[in-house]
């Protein structure tokens, strides 16, 4: 209780903690659409582990929330049901198979485009979940779908 009357009283967007549900009711939706601070963010619960993303695909701001989810390379991703962007829920990494045509004999392999869809920090307390917003890494592509612009080019999809 104390520690929800803290966030309450903090007025600053200090990006959280901010308490986003019940654990239970949490794994039970499975995905949940929550907004904090004016950002909208999917709350993912896959294989007992809570996983926290901006909700609009940085590519051009499908859905995340109704992506599937797939182990690629090791890593779990969910799958923009847009146009089948890879993305690992982990880090928010962009994952996609190419082949490298300077190999003599070439096979598709993983590489990375790097961090392009901003994650958030998810902790458990008693069985209350808690969402930190994470602000570092300056900006990323899909901070651009929560901004005002980026609602008009959402429209449009
Ligand atoms: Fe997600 Fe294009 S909008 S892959």
């Amino acid at each position: 209780q104390a520690l929800h009357r803290a966030m309450e009283e903090n007025e600053q967007p200090t990006g959280g903690p901010y308490f986003v549900g019940k654990k239970d009711e949490l794994i039970e939706a499975k995905r949940s659409f929550r907004t904090l601070e004016d950002r909208d963010i999917v709350i993912i619960h896959h294989q007992g582990v809570f996983y926290a993303l901006d909700s609009y695909c940085y590519h051009a701001g499908g859905l995340l929330q109704n992506g599937d989810i797939e182990e690629l390379n090791g890593r779990l991703c969910i799958i923009c049901p847009k146009h089948k962007y890879k993305i690992t829920l982990a880090e928010g990494e962009s994952l996609y198979k190419a082949n490298d045509p300077q190999e003599p004999q070439p096979v598709p392999r993983w590489y990375s485009k790097g961090m392009k869809q901003r994650t958030h920090t998810v902790t458990e307390i008693n069985g209350e979940v808690f969402v930190k917003l994470s602000k570092d890494q300056g900006w990323l592509e899909s901070d651009f779908f929560q901004g005002e612009k980026g609602k008009l080019e959402r429209a449009k999809v």
